[in-house]
């Protein structure tokens, strides 16, 4: 988390220069992005096609009206391709990533499966390249602990939205069932690494990713961010033992 005092934040467990975490963070999404979508598998046993699922479900959009949403950190396309699977011909969906590695394989995978509707734009969820109140929905997954600045983020995503528009947020939880947080913990140390390396040729990355888990505000923190951002009616739901919860808030 930024500490404004000081100016530093969080990468992992090392504490590094505000302006100096997104090109960390870069340098791991740019080491992964080929093995990303395998990892993910790999990693949660294919939950995290579940978790997506249910977080389109939230987002409903709707069958037979226009609906512009924006996927940020939409990385590889998941969110987005689920989207445009539950949404109605006037559906269209940017996925949007500071990582162009990322962006390319979500481009490929798309290619053939999706035309027009997708559109897949490089740039940063702090100061993103869109018009105020131009949108009717903002997803962010498992994207929001890598960004430096979450305020500001935020304050983007309300910018963004019109009136009546949703956010949604996916993202990673501490585990604080007794019992569950040994195993949690004994899984992301020794496992989620140790596959990384021998899967993506990266341990550091995937360190980084478990220990990023551990360095963001718990849900009930996060949720105070969120209304802090002008949100109303902010919600969380854990999903699987509050492993993941999902941050729901709307823009009134
Ligand atoms: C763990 S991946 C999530 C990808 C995808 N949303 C998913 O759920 O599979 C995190 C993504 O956040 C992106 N990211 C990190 N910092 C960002 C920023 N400041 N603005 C936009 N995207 C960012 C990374 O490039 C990466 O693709």
């Amino acid at each position: 988390m930024t500490r404004e005092s000081d100016g530093t934040t969080d990468f992992g467990f090392e504490t590094v220069a505000i302006g100096e975490k997104q090109a960390r963070v870069n340098d791991v999404f740019r080491s992964v992005a080929r093995r990303y979508d395998l990892m993910n598998d790999l990693m949660s046993a294919g939950l995290h096609r579940t978790w997506k699922s249910i977080l389109v479900s939230m987002l409903r959009p709707p069958k037979n009206r226009p609906f512009r949403h924006l996927d940020v950190a939409g990385g590889t396309g998941d969110v987005a391709f689920r989207i445009l699977e539950a949404g109605g011909p006037q559906t269209s969906v940017t996925v949007l990533d500071i990582n162009g590695d990322m962006l390319s394989v979500g481009r490929e995978r798309a290619s053939g499966r999706y035309g027009g509707p997708i559109a897949f734009v490089a740039g940063n969820a702090e100061a993103l390249p869109v018009e105020d109140r131009s949108l009717d929905g903002y997803t962010i997954a498992f994207g929001i602990r890598n960004v430096p600045r979450i305020d500001l983020a935020l304050a983007e995503a309300h910018r963004v939205l019109k009136p009546g528009g949703r956010f949604l947020c996916l993202e990673f939880s501490k585990v604080d069932v007794p019992g569950l947080d040994a195993v949690y913990d004994a899984y992301s140390f020794n496992v989620i690494p140790a596959l990384g390396g021998a899967v993506a040729g990266d341990a550091d990355s995937y360190r980084y990713l478990v220990e990023s888990i551990r360095r963001f505000p718990a849900p009930a923190r996060f949720a105070r961010m969120i209304g802090e951002a002008g949100f109303a009616r902010v919600a969380h739901r854990p999903l699987t033992g509050g492993v993941v919860p999902i941050h729901s808030a709307w823009k009134i």
